[in-house]
């Protein structure tokens, strides 16, 4: 008596279990290209490191503007749009805005910079770093992928003394 293990039933079993790993395979894959690429597709549109459709020209003025998705400030220095990165160049706490003074300060360990974003005193070994920005249209776009170091300490270009007690209330 022979035992054959090709019947017609167990072939078709073997066919069909292929069949249905490749397909589990097939739809993993998938999944998984699927998912990488949105992933890339969010960072590249609204992460840092892309460019982000921060505002209208019209809102961007001699008073900072913040803007939450690129992390920075526009402001407008000499005419020109620039976008200066929250992130202090001493050890990278946020920078802020204070109205009072009209200075950047960090709360951190009390660097202020000046409306341009340039050093003016405490640790900090550089101004604010500035992403690069453009206009489409009436948008101003900052490239949060393109960044220029700040300028050492000593370089203030913009005549704009304080105008009043900080905010931080960190002794510098
Ligand atoms: Fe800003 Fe230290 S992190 S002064």
């Amino acid at each position: 008596m022979t035992n054959n293990s090709n019947t017609p039933t167990d072939m078709g079993r073997r066919t069909f279990l292929s069949r249905a790993w490749k397909a589990g395979l097939a739809l993993i894959a998938v999944a998984g290209s699927w998912t990488t690429l949105d992933i890339l597709r969010s960072i590249r549109s609204s992460g840092l490191g892309g460019i982000i459709r921060a505002a209208q020209a019209t809102d961007v003025t001699e008073v900072p503007l913040y803007i939450r998705g690129a992390q920075s400030y526009l402001t407008l220095i000499d005419g020109e749009v620039v976008a200066l990165w929250q992130r202090c160049p001493h050890l990278g706490c946020r920078v802020a805005w204070c109205d009072s003074s009209r200075e950047f300060e960090c709360a951190c360990h009390g660097s202020t910079f000046n409306r341009a974003g340039e050093v003016r005193s405490g640790p900090s070994p550089r101004g604010m770093d500035r992403f690069a920005v453009a206009a489409d249209a009436d948008i101003i776009e900052v490239d949060t992928g393109t960044v220029t170091e700040g300028a050492p300490p000593g370089s203030e270009s913009i005549d704009e003394p304080p105008t009043g007690a900080g905010c931080s209330g960190h002794a510098t």
